[in-house]
């Protein structure tokens, strides 16, 4: 064993199942930004956690409409998924940028990004302030997916997308920059 620096932990400990959650802006206009940074929470209800950071225009979007859909994008996805993960909707208009189209969610406003593995809409009933980002805690209202999209992204570290697959497929060489 020796000591590593948080970034090359960070890297080793790669690659990390690489998200999209869509929120709703004050205009209602959606917005998209990539997160790595997610997990379940339980299980019976349903639920997840996101740590998003206090500078990001999504932060002020969770506070305000309480609801976002996690999307697990898939393979083919990857350009339009990684710009959403490097530009802020304080600028831009993801969706208008991305070819991304966006599907009407069931229960929840913002809507699900057509095309992806798996998409949790969910309704926020808690946050925690934590150092520079709050985790936003969810309870799952729906669920939708593309059997057919098996393969979905992964980042390593803040530098590369991969793809991988339930079934074993990996995928080391998708072009998205
Ligand atoms: C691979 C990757 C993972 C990321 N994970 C997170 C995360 O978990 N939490 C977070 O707040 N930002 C994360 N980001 C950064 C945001 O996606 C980025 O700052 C984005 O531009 C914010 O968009 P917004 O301002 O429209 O909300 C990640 C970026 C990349 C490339």
């Amino acid at each position: 064993m020796q000591e590593l620096d948080k970034h090359k932990a960070f890297e080793l400990a790669s690659p990390y199942p690489y998200t999209l959650a869509v929120t709703l802006d004050k205009r209602e206009r959606p917005n998209i930004i990539g997160l790595s940074w997610w997990m379940f929470t339980s299980w019976q209800p349903l639920m997840i956690a996101i740590s998003v950071g206090h500078q990001r225009y999504s932060h002020e979007c969770l506070e305000l409409h309480r609801e976002f859909v996690l999307c697990f994008p898939s393979e083919g996805q990857e350009k339009d998924a990684w710009l959403c993960g490097i530009k802020s909707g304080k600028k831009i208009d993801k969706f208008q940028e991305t070819s991304f189209k966006p599907v009407h969610s069931k229960f929840v406003k913002p809507p699900i990004i057509d095309g992806v593995t798996v998409a949790y809409e969910n309704k926020i009933v808690d946050q925690i302030k934590t150092g520079d980002h709050t985790i936003f805690i969810a309870e799952v209202v729906a669920i939708h997916g593309n059997p057919q999209k098996l393969n979905h992204l992964y980042s390593v570290h803040y530098t590369k997308i991969i793809s991988a697959s339930s079934q074993g497929d990996i995928n080391l060489d998708l072009e998205y920059k």
